[in-house]
């Protein structure tokens, strides 16, 4: 052999081996379906990961027609074949679309289709890489779901902080002419003052509601900030009790308070009776005709505050969801309320650095406990 002729030889060999290589980088790929196909689109070689995707062994598959993982009704619109006409013309083309495997099953594909051609130009047949995307696609999907829900949260809070803002404005202006008006009873007709009087109790109760809703939408902002003073808890226990004695007789409940003495500590007096006033409220309205036992216990640094009921008492499904936003168990048309107030009560205890537990007593009815610490000062900061 001469020199020429040895050189030659080499660089056969060399290229055989190049061409070997090559063929065993593509052929062990798994993640992408690569494989050739003739020039009328019938399938020329197979790889593991087109086996891997399609679920065909190569034996099944090499001589079928590119059609066969296409969905019937993309075969129908004829799919394939322009995807094949517009690789010819373009060199190349890239789509993504539901595809079959061999077990009937689809996946979301991403396909790009090279033509190959010979040295003269003449198509000899086309490059097939596929991607089995169905996972990202899904976790695209999810994510896009999830960017959803939140916009739809975030507009439902800007509604409610809106409306309740924009409700407030008139209904303190409508309030202040009907407390003016109230002041002035004695000099007013009976009948004309016994209409003031509902007017004004439907205006408190507007006023509580909207005040309400404001609060939610402070909490939703990280607005609602504690104004804490030192003062006896007691003490101003025992005020609201009395304050709200009347309500609970009207609806048929007795009203009584234990307390194991004076209870000093720090804490934002006006949002703890507004805790206090929920619990005892809520017992008033969904225990009506019962009893109501409102006890505060002083004990190894906490201080609990406890308001039971011998109504109905709580399902499992309300024990779920009491102290969540809107969180209603009770049917809407038997008992009105906005199920905001046991949840505005747990971010007002929360920011006390305390909690509030619901529970059923063992011997019927509803308690609420709420426990803080005593020594721990609140901050004002935002809860
Ligand atoms: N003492 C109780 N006995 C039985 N169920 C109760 C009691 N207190 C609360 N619940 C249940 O817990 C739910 C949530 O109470 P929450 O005070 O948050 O809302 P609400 O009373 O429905 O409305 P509002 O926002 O006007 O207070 C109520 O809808 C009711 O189903
Ligand atoms: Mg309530």
């Amino acid at each position: 052999m001469s020199v020429t002729e040895e050189k030659l030889e080499e660089t056969r060999r060399e290229l055989i081996e190049a061409d070997d290589r090559m063929r065993l980088v593509v052929d062990s790929i798994r993640d992408y379906a690569i494989f050739m196909l003739d020039e009328s689109g019938h399938v020329a070689t197979w790889n593991t990961g087109a086996r891997l995707t399609k679920g065909y062994l190569a034996t099944e598959i090499i001589g079928k027609h590119i059609e066969t993982f296409y969905t019937l009704e993309d075969r129908e619109r004829g799919l394939p074949r322009r995807l094949l006409a517009q690789a010819e013309a373009e060199g190349r083309v890239e789509s993504e679309g539901w595809r079959l495997r061999k077990d009937g099953s689809r996946f979301w594909a991403d396909v790009i289709i090279t033509a190959l051609r010979d040295s003269e130009g003449k198509l000899i047949g086309f490059a097939k890489v596929t991607r089995d995307l169905t996972e990202k696609r899904r976790a695209d999907e999810e994510r896009l779901r999830l960017i959803r829900a939140e916009a739809a949260a975030r507009i439902k809070d800007e509604f409610l902080s809106i409306a309740s803002h924009e409700l407030k404005t008139p209904l303190t202006a409508l309030k202040l002419q009907i407390d003016s008006l109230r002041h002035q009873t004695d000099s007013l007709d009976p009948r004309l003052a016994k209409k003031v009087e509902r007017a004004a109790c439907g205006a408190d109760r507007l006023n509580g509601l909207v005040e309400s809703l404001l609060d939610v939408s402070r909490i939703e902002s990280g607005g609602l900030t504690l104004h804490p003073e030192r003062y006896d808890l007691s003490d101003a226990i025992k005020t609201l009790v009395e304050s709200l004695r009347l309500t609970a007789a009207k609806a048929g409940c007795s009203l009584t308070f234990e307390s194991s003495g004076a209870c000093v500590g720090v804490w934002d007096r006006v949002r703890l009776e507004q805790v206090v006033s929920n619990l005892i409220e809520n017992a008033i309205k969904y225990a009506a005709g019962k009893p109501i036992q409102v006890s505060l216990l002083k004990k190894d640094g906490e201080v609990a505050l406890a308001v039971s009921d011998q109504g109905p008492g709580l399902t499992d499904a309300a024990l779920s969801k009491l102290f969540d936003r809107f969180g209603r168990a009770a049917p809407t048309h038997h008992y009105g309320g906005l199920g905001i107030g046991l949840y505005i009560s747990h971010e007002i205890i929360a920011a006390h650095g305390g909690t509030i537990a619901a529970e059923n007593r063992s011997s019927g009815g509803a308690r609420f406990t709420v426990r803080m610490p005593l020594e721990e000062q609140p901050t004002s900061a935002a809860v």
